[in-house]
């Protein structure tokens, strides 16, 4: 009923050449599989964005930004709009990462302008939320994470939220070789579902994909997946690697 959706986003990593082979080396051992069972999409970063939408160009993998800005065009010096996005071939925007949050200080009400943006752009936006250790210690995973899904998807309507996938990335297990169990994972992922069944209804929260994310790799991919209400998967260290970002597509597909 929700198609796994697996992806990779490359952060601050990669160059020309490389992106452009890693690319094509996971479309070429993912035929037949990516956009087909499983959709797979690649967040790399923006400079590298046309090389490895062409690399991609006769499969069905899905390229999206890392960022985005939420004004259309104009002076704002280092920003990317949602055309510019769309020009250059992507589909895809990831919206409120971790580090972004934590690293570049955004703010819900940021992250939300973004999502909208994403949307009236007529790209697919990928909300991120998810808990600090701090929190976690102090049993506020669910106020954090239902403050971040509420005012991100802040105006958002009920036929809108087709667009959206949210992934749940807890922030003390990215790229720390810590992952959340599947357990915990799949937790917060029922939590999150009960928030949209408030905000909207339940046939709607049931509709909408949950990525786990936070140093999922291709030994545990089969067995997050195999929870209930994990969708799919954003992957950080793992995407970088063509036989292991393969390994964890071809784990979302059976
Ligand atoms: P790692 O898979 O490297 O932990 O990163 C997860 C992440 O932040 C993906 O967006």
């Amino acid at each position: 009923m929700r198609k796994p959706f697996i992806a990779g986003n490359w952060k601050m990593n990669t160059d020309a050449l490389g992106g452009a082979a890693l690319a094509k080396g996971i479309a070429a051992a993912t035929k037949g599989i990516a956009g087909e069972s499983v959709d797979v999409a690649f967040f790399p970063p923006f400079v590298y964005l046309q090389s490895v939408v062409a690399a991609v160009s006769s499969s069905l993998i899905g390229i999206g930004g890392q960022d985005i800005y939420f004004e259309q065009k104009g002076a704002f010096t280092g920003e990317i709009s949602a055309a510019m996005l769309k020009d250059v071939g992507c589909a895809y925007a990831l919206c409120g990462h971790s580090e972004r949050r934590h690293v570049i200080g955004e703010s819900d009400e940021l992250i939300n302008k973004k999502v909208l943006a994403s949307i009236s752009g007529g790209l697919l936006p990928v909300l991120c939320v998810g808990e600090l250790i701090e929190e976690r210690k102090a049993e506020k995973t669910n106020e954090v994470v239902e403050r971040q899904i509420r005012k991100g998807l802040k105006d958002v309507s009920a036929e809108k939220m087709e667009a959206v996938t949210i992934a749940y990335e807890p922030v003390w297990a990215i790229g720390t070789g810590l992952t959340a169990t599947p357990e915990q994972a799949q937790e917060v992922h029922v939590f999150i579902r009960g928030i949209l069944a408030k905000m909207y209804d339940k046939n709607l929260a049931n509709s909408v994909r949950i990525q786990y994310g936070g140093s999922a790799n291709a030994g545990n991919a089969a067995v997050l997946m195999s929870q209930k209400d994990i969708d799919g998967l954003l992957v950080g260290g793992a995407s970088l690697k063509v036989d292991d970002f393969v390994a964890m597509i071809k784990a979302a597909a059976v």
